[in-house]
């Protein structure tokens, strides 16, 4: 869908061009025809336009003559300005999303691209990485269920077809670009599923995601069914899932790009298809967002298949996705129940809606246990209070181990998902005391709900180093951003997709 081209912009067809320029004194892009540059100097005098990011130009310009091919050539003219500071991956993501949204808005399919200049310290591999990325996320739509268009113009998913970037087509902008495209489309994927209502997206959705994955791309897959997990003495899932009708699973993919002596990462991503909160039920305004309470499992097979198509080499990554509907019915948990967890130790479940912690203390254990991983990462919609701390823009972070939690940062940073790590003092743990069972799930009180819920996790990873990433106020609503729709953001994929193309050995 996007494809490199070493063709000049006037060879090419289509229907939209697009062009990104900097904000500088009579600056015309580069492959820019006369045309374009007497359009662009015109706006630039009338001070409609000058390259200020974030901003832009749509214009019509009539056929031009077609030298002796029968291509049509592009009359749809679309220029995104890329402002004066200092250029960034970031930068060229939103330019990327920018172009996007305005091709979305028209009736605009076959887009080409001319490639800016190398500008600043970044690479033209990289920009093209990133304006690939930003063409890929910018272009989303989910419109499966909308039967009526309201009008014509109306942005329509996959309305993009194809996307051709103009540019030398040497070895690092190949490589750069597919990365972008790569993780665009996996992003797409963890949107999707989570777009998806529960009705439409259970637990055994999520195996057959896995098991298809497996099968496109060559990774070991197992799923773990309700027998399994009872055999397993899995207490947190099946306690869960005891007052829906939707078996739960626990899904497991594995990829293995090095030797077996190369270290293992094992990834976990919470996978409620519906949190009702249970016997202790939310209250009814706004109930409907958790549907998406499967953003980190999704964020975690949306990594699997990215890793599948690129093979990085040197790493093995193990993927748990435990999954479950929470509701309530004649056979929930109550509170006041205890259960017992895969590690076992037992919890008094105090209130029915922490139920993520539940389920991700079994396949914690369970994953630090069958796959001795060098370290382990969990992502998961865990806790309305990391909204109130840190709002829809940082993910929260806590981590046993401060080389991982750095290497977090860097990603996050680098991809745009920037986190925020907050402490893990074991004082934070006392809350978690219980009089009946080694632990409660909730404190008695609201205070500190996200340390709260990361000590809790912690109790069941050992010694092993682990992060723990609270994506609550960011899978959905994140902060306005050109190449994030309304909607699941599908955060998390690439800061995680990051981490294990530039892992780096923990010291100590
Ligand atoms: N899935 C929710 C957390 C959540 C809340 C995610 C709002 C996104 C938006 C989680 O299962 C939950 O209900 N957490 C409780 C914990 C509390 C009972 C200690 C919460 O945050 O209210
Ligand atoms: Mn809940
Ligand atoms: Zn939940």
């Amino acid at each position: 869908m996007i494809k490199i081209s070493k063709l000049p912009l006037a060879e090419g067809d289509g229907d939209t061009l697009v062009y990104f320029v900097r904000e500088k004194k009579g600056g015309a892009p580069k492959m820019a025809d006369r045309e374009v540059s007497a359009y662009l100097k015109k706006a630039r005098v009338l001070g409609d336009f000058k390259g200020q990011a974030g901003r832009n130009l749509l214009y019509y310009r009539d056929r031009p003559a077609t030298s002796g091919s029968s291509k049509v050539r592009p009359e749809r003219v679309i220029v995104v300005g890329l402002g004066k500071e200092e250029p960034t991956p970031e930068l060229f993501r939103e330019a990327g999303g920018q172009a996007a949204t305005v091709a979305m808005g028209t009736r605009a399919v076959r887009l080409r691209v001319a490639l800016p200049e190398a500008m600043g310290g970044l690479s033209i591999a990289a920009q093209a990485g990133a304006l690939a990325e930003g063409l890929i996320l910018g272009s989303y739509r989910f419109t499966k269920y909308k039967k009526n268009r309201e009008d014509e113009l109306e942005p329509e998913e996959g309305q993009l077809r194809e996307i051709v970037i103009h540019g030398e087509d040497d070895r690092d902008l190949t490589r750069e670009v597919k990365r972008g495209l790569v993780a665009g489309l996996a992003v797409r994927a963890a949107r999707d599923m989570a777009n998806e209502p529960g009705n439409h997206w259970t637990p055994g959705h999520f195996a057959r995601a896995a098991r298809r994955l497996a099968k496109e791309h060559g990774l070991t897959c197992k799923v773990y069914d309700r027998v399994a997990l009872k055999k397993l003495g899995m207490g947190g899932i099946l306690g869960v899932s005891q007052g829906s009708a939707q078996p739960p699973t626990l899904v497991a993919l594995e990829y293995h790009g090095g030797r077996s002596q190369d270290p293992t990462l094992l990834l976990v991503g919470k996978g409620l298809t519906f949190d009702s909160g249970g016997i202790s039920l939310k209250p009814g305004a706004g109930m409907q967002d958790m549907k998406f309470d499967m953003c980190g499992g999704a964020a975690v097979l949306a990594v699997m298949q990215a890793l599948a198509e690129l093979k990085p080499s040197g790493v093995n990554v193990a993927a748990l996705v435990p999954a479950s509907e929470n509701l309530l019915g004649p056979a929930s948990l109550k509170p006041g129940d205890i259960i017992s967890q895969y590690s076992g130790k037992t919890v008094e479940v105090v209130n029915t809606d922490a139920e993520g912690r539940l389920l991700l203390a079994d396949a914690l254990a369970f994953g630090v246990k069958k796959y001795r991983p060098r370290a382990v990462v969990d992502i998961a919609t865990l806790t309305g209070a990391v909204i109130i701390g840190l709002g829809h823009y940082r993910t929260g972070l806590m981590s046993n181990d401060d080389a991982l939690a750095s290497q977090l940062l860097d990603s996050g940073e680098r991809c745009g998902e920037p986190l925020w790590r907050l402490p893990l003092d074991r004082e934070y743990l006392k809350q978690l005391k219980s009089e009946v069972a080694d632990l409660r799930n909730v404190g008695s009180d609201r205070a500190a709900g996200t340390l709260a819920a990361g000590c809790f996790l912690q109790e069941f990873v050992g010694d092993t180093p682990w992060a723990h990433l609270d994506i609550a106020g960011t899978a959905w609503d994140f902060t306005k951003k050109s190449y994030v729709p309304k909607g699941p953001s599908g955060v998390g994929v690439r800061t995680l997709l990051d981490l294990v193309l530039n892992w780096r050995e923990l010291q100590g």
